[in-house]
């Protein structure tokens, strides 16, 4: 087996081998998972993982807990053990006042137990997310994990260690200078896009959908078959410890939590970007209101932030009330989720002719803002939910992610009675009639009408008048319904056909708003390749792919004419999104659109195809170690990319080119042991300029 690896010593016992290849997986692990910048591609790090695997076939006895292949999951088990806690597990006193006074209290209190006056200086806290997943105990021996645990009622949890070791996130060994003995607190989670994803795919398979993030992790964790916990993505933030090792035998003794939790980060486990310290009742407010303000946008969700007294001696004056700190607190952003009544089911149109059933919902507040509509997704889950009008359920609005019913609340008998129709769903479009089919092994109906459905036809108009295509200023929904139900425009090039007047004689248009929609119109004419081939609304056809189609073409063009096979040679072109351009551009009409587009005076700057001869660096790798002078490594490797060569994390025989900066280590050693070619900045810089 062959490796280009820094330690790689073909005549190295097994053994010995065996061990070098666990460390460096582990490292790979945590630049990967915790540090999220990986250093060896993908099919490096599997040839490692495999080479391993061979070795531990070869060494059965050689296999302990805490190696990297046993992450994979497989065990099924009768019931969870139980863990009593050497430190039982605490929780948290909850403000539920979403207002600032709920972090002011917070301070004040602490100020009053700790006896200071209104002279004293502000109190240090740690502000931190509270992650909406669950608490976890992890307990490491001699640095090897040994023992996950849930926090169960506190003193006694279950035995999840099989679960927890196939979370990438959490280190399996720690470096040699932890403590003997060290239990980490924090909190085992699942990402939205992970529980997008996962739900996605259950809904493809007809299963049963997760209800939220929090639920679906608890699933995973609590899966007694650990292969199946290993196909549930799961993630993990650090917030805390359980027993160490003592000081007077040698464990570490940390002056304050923020300390401690810096540490953690050393050691190897993902420490949330988002943790502060902040001084006094003032911070605590502004941390509040900052992380509330970007709850929306993480990638993770949380249900508030807590407060922490960051000085540990402080945190030991203070003690405990009936198994709550008294120095920390969790104060919780509104909810997620929210009771309302279902008034009605609609069925909503989308672009490519999707039939989506909405719940029109008494208005709640819930998330942050007033929802009164929740997406059913489809009929199937419509039904698996079977949500009827006049139903009392439950909707969440998390992220920036379309509201949904989550559950129906259980009826009661009076309720019952009053229940309206099982849904099903309409057979026939009910915004043009056309017939309404669904595919074999497609969840989704879809709309037969293409164009010649007015729904379609607006949500079409709206992708291309979008911010992220051709972008018309002003073109909002009010507008396109107006301006296609009242039979003004029927296709896309009708829109640069309006006139001043036309706009103007629409109800509730001002004169003014009518010019400034010509000139967003004549402003949208001068636009780029990538922005209108998105913009034409293909299915499958996003952002990235059209911008990747115009890179590799150069022109429309080109990529009208192309045939699958051609199709297939662009990045990230696969044969569903090929089938799907080739299906678009086959119809007359659509190119129709195009011709009349271009006739309209849609234009954009055209160039030659990328080239397809070899790229002058390509067949190359580079290794990328110390500081450069100018370039940033980001930098370097893009450069380097850009001219086709491939930038590894180690440095072997295949490499062609060491960049080093100042402070090169190892890898600079190892590039001069091999006789590898080193280049400075200004060397890599003439190699592009002489290329290009
Ligand atoms: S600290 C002694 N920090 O919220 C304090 N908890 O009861 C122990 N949680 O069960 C908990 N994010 O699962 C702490 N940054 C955070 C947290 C956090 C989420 C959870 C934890 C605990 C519950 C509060």
């Amino acid at each position: 087996m062959q490796t280009q690896d820094l330690f790689n010593t073909p005549d190295a016992p097994e053994t010995t081998r065996l061990e070098q290849l666990k460390q460096q997986i582990h490292e790979h692990d945590r630049r990967y998972y915790v540090l999220d910048e990986p250093s060896i591609p993908d099919a490096e790090y599997d040839r490692l993982f495999k080479e391993l695997q061979a070795l531990e076939a070869r060494h059965p006895e050689l296999i302990t807990p805490d190696s990297p292949t046993q992450r994979v999951g497989g065990g099924v088990l009768d019931q969870f053990a139980s863990v009593r806690h050497a430190v039982p597990m605490l929780s948290i006193r909850t403000e539920t006042d979403s207002e600032a006074s709920g972090a002011q209290n917070f301070d004040a209190r602490v100020r009053r137990e700790l006896g200071l006056d209104e002279s004293a200086p502000p109190v240090e806290y740690v502000a931190e997310p509270k992650f909406d997943g669950l608490a976890m105990s992890l307990r490491y021996e001699q640095g090897v994990l040994v023992k996950a645990a849930t926090r169960g009622d506190g003193e006694m949890g279950e035995d999840v260690t099989q679960n927890i070791r196939t979370i990438g996130q959490i280190p399996l060994r720690l470096p040699p200078d932890v403590p003997p003995v060290l239990e980490v607190r924090g909190e085992v989670y699942m990402r939205r896009a992970d529980f997008e994803a996962l739900n996605e795919k259950q809904r493809a398979k007809g299963l049963k959908t997760f209800v939220n993030t929090r639920n679906a992790a608890a699933g995973a964790v609590r899966q007694l078959d650990s292969g199946i916990a290993a196909q549930r993505p799961l993630s993990f933030f650090a917030y805390g410890l359980g027993e160490v090792t003592p000081p007077e035998a040698g464990g570490p003794s940390f002056a304050t939590h923020h300390e401690m939790l810096q540490t953690l980060k050393i050691w190897g486990f993902p420490v949330a970007a988002g943790v502060s310290i902040a001084l006094g009742a003032s911070d605590l407010v502004a941390y509040y209101q900052t992380i509330g303000a970007q709850r929306d946008a993480l990638p993770y969700d949380i249900d508030g932030v807590v407060y922490k007294v960051n000085s540990l001696a402080l945190q030991r004056r203070m003690g405990f009330v009936t198994r709550e700190p008294r120095w920390a607190v969790a104060h919780k952003f509104p909810a997620q989720e929210q009771l309302t009544v279902v008034l009605g089911i609609d069925v909503q149109v989308g672009r490519t002719g999707k039939l989506t059933p909405v719940a029109k919902l008494a208005p709640v507040f819930v998330g942050g803002v007033t929802v009164t509509n929740a997406t059913l997704h489809n009929e199937d889950e419509a039904r698996r939910k079977d949500v009827r009008v006049g139903d009392t359920v439950i909707v969440r609005r998390a992220g920036d992610v379309i509201p949904e019913v989550v559950s129906v609340v259980v009826p009661t008998n009076a309720a019952l009675a009053q229940r309206g129709e099982v849904f099903t769903m309409p057979r026939v479009c009910p915004v043009c009639g056309s017939a309404a089919v669904r595919e074999e092994g497609e969840a989704d109906y879809r709309c037969t009408g293409g164009l010649f459905c007015s729904a379609q036809r607006k949500q079409a108009i709206l992708h291309f008048a979008q911010r992220r295509a051709v972008e018309v200023e002003g073109l909002g929904e009010k507008l396109v319904d107006q301006l296609v139900d009242g039979n003004v425009i029927r296709t896309l090039p009708d829109l640069y056909r309006l006139g001043l007047s036309a706009l103007a004689a629409l109800d509730r248009m001002a004169d003014k708003s009518a010019q400034n929609i010509v000139e967003a119109l004549e402003k949208s004419k001068q636009t780029t390749l990538p922005r209108f081939l998105f913009g034409l609304g293909i299915r499958h056809v996003g952002e990235a792919t059209a911008k990747e189609l115009a890179r590799h073409f150069g022109n429309l063009d080109a990529i009208m004419d192309a045939t699958e096979e051609q199709l297939l040679q662009v990045n990230d072109v696969g044969p569903i999104v090929a089938k799907s351009l080739r299906l678009f551009f086959d119809q007359p009409h659509n190119r129709e659109v195009v011709e009349q587009l271009r006739a309209c005076g849609v234009t954009w700057p055209e160039g030659p195809p990328a080239p397809v001869t070899p790229q002058p660096l390509s067949g190359k790798t580079f290794v990328i170690t110390g500081t450069l002078p100018t370039l940033s490594r980001d930098e370097a490797k893009a450069l380097i990319e850009a001219a086709g060569g491939k930038v590894a994390g180690s440095v072997s025989k295949k490499t062609t080119f060491v960049v080093a900066g100042t402070e090169a280590g190892s890898k600079l050693t190892k590039a001069q042991e091999l006789g590898v070619a080193v280049l400075d900045e200004a060397g890599l810089q003439e190699l592009l300029n002489d290329h290009s």
